[in-house]
């Protein structure tokens, strides 16, 4: 049923999955929002408060439909911000970024009809990162989510934008389906998704050590390039497979801080998939 004028998103049933963890991380992670939200709590001189942001830069409409069901579903903003609300400690700003420009808006508007802070930066992330982390408090806590359909969106450039903030989370969807599927052209083309996602990957690994042997080692090189901005703690939450058993995506989560990955780890299902394994 459409309940606004907005557009909405065709997505997978794995998206509630995505969603799931996101929402629980939200509540988990709310006594450390607390702190930048409430002079009360801060640890500030003064009990000045910094806020606490989400970030989306790969928001879409903020309303999807299931394709397989037919059910409508709140997106990724919507998720968070709701989430934050019913934490008791709601997101003070929210950062919404998208290349189309109609889903940016739409999750803008959807945020703020719940009473959401929210900003709209239509664009690639590559180009509206900047603007966003322009328009941060350095004090405040912040924590995006960069969910692309693919490794190119996953830009490293982006990763290392968001880690000049003293104070943020990630979590980042890392497209398995991806890295399986389209290795052979990656390692193949000139100008190559991989040098987006981890630059300098052609002097650090062998493509010729087999499928598996490669992606096991493009991975811990762009695990290094992550431990490099400071993330020393990286947690590989679930992976996420399709209704067939396909393997899907990883969501990723990095911090400075091992309390927030302690938070991660009690609200991710383990089921024996805790490492980045390929
Ligand atoms: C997987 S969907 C996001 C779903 C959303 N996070 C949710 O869970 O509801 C990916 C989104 O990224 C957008 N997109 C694709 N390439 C992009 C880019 N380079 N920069 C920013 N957004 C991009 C698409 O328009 C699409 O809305």
């Amino acid at each position: 049923m459409r309940d606004d004028e907005f557009p909405i998103s065709e997505v997978g049933e794995w998206a509630k999955e995505k969603h799931e963890r996101l929402r629980k991380f939200v509540n988990i992670s709310r006594y450390a929002r607390q702190k930048y939200v409430d002079p009360a709590k801060s640890k500030l001189q003064g009990g000045a408060v910094g806020g606490a942001t989400y970030i989306d830069l790969f928001s879409g409409p903020g309303r999807s439909r299931i394709r397989e069901s037919g059910e409508i579903i709140d997106g990724s903003p919507v998720v968070a911000f709701r989430a934050s609300v019913e934490s008791g400690a709601r997101f003070t700003e929210v950062h919404l970024g998208d290349l189309n420009p109609e889903f940016c808006k739409a999750a803008c508007a959807r945020v703020k009809a719940i009473g959401g802070n929210s900003f709209a930066y239509a664009g690639r992330a590559t180009d509206t990162v900047s603007e966003v982390t322009a328009s941060l408090r350095p004090e405040g806590l912040h924590f995006a989510l960069l969910d692309p359909f693919n490794l190119e969106g996953l830009s490293f450039e982006v990763v290392r934008a968001l880690s000049s903030m003293k104070h943020i989370d990630l979590l980042l969807h890392l497209s398995l389906q991806d890295l399986q599927r389209n290795l052979d052209r990656y390692v193949a083309s000139e100008q190559s998704p991989l040098d987006v996602f981890a630059p300098g990957w052609r002097q650090h690994t062998d493509p010729k050590q087999g499928q598996r042997g490669f992606r096991a080692a493009l991975l811990t090189y762009w695990q290094s390039l992550v431990r490099r901005l400071g993330f020393q703690h990286q947690r590989a939450g679930e992976l996420v497979t399709g209704t067939g058993g396909q393997r899907l995506y990883w969501l990723i989560f990095l911090s400075r801080h091992s309390i927030a990955n302690d938070f991660w780890d009690k609200i991710r299902n383990v089921g024996g998939q805790g490492e980045l394994t390929l």
